[in-house]
């Protein structure tokens, strides 16, 4: 689904940064708005959630100055079921302009870099059932289904540590 090149650069998120990405979310769920926060003060408040969790663990994808993109990783995560620690990816989210130009795969080979430099050896996520574009995504990427709740899918990835 490549549509062009494009250069782009990814780098660890800033603090400032995060109110910038409020839009992108917003913008990047519309039409799955059954899996996500609609209302931007949600938003603000999930982006210091997610800060909270881990800093180094959100990255954004630049485009000259603008920010494309963002995936907010979690180094401290313990999976109840997988019952240790792993790498989670709370979230992605690739603005729609610039989608299918590599840009969402670059974010999760980063932050998938950054879960094997914790010495984490699994990576889990949770999406939702008809998000078909990122179940896609994430297959892709070598995640395979592990189980599900309610609407939701848990997908998991070896990240080849010995953990
Ligand atoms: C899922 C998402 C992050 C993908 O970002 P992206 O930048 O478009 O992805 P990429 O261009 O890196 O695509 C990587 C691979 O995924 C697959 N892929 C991407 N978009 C796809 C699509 N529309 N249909 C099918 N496969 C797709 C392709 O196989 C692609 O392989 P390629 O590298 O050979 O092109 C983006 O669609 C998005 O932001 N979606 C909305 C938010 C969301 O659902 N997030 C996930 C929540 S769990």
């Amino acid at each position: 689904m490549r549509k062009e090149k494009i250069d782009f650069v990814i780098e660890r998120a800033r603090e400032e940064d995060l109110e910038k990405l409020v839009p992108i979310y917003l913008e990047g769920y519309r039409g799955l708005e059954e899996y996500s926060y609609t209302h931007p003060e949600d938003v603000k408040s999930y982006m210091r959630w997610l800060w909270k969790r881990d800093r180094e663990g959100i990255f954004v994808a630049k485009v000259g100055d603008k920010i494309a993109g963002f995936v907010a990783g979690d180094a401290n995560w313990f999976s109840k079921r997988e019952h240790k620690k792993v790498g989670a990816i709370h979230e992605i989210v690739v603005h729609p302009e610039y989608r299918g130009m590599g840009i969402g795969k670059a974010l999760m080979e980063k932050v998938m870099d950054y879960f094997r430099s914790k010495g984490l050896d699994t990576a889990e996520l949770w999406v939702g059932d008809e998000n078909l574009k990122a179940l896609d995504f994430y297959r892709e990427l070598g995640f395979k289904e592990k189980g599900r709740y309610n609407y939701w899918v848990r997908m998991t990835t070896s990240l080849g540590n010995k953990g």
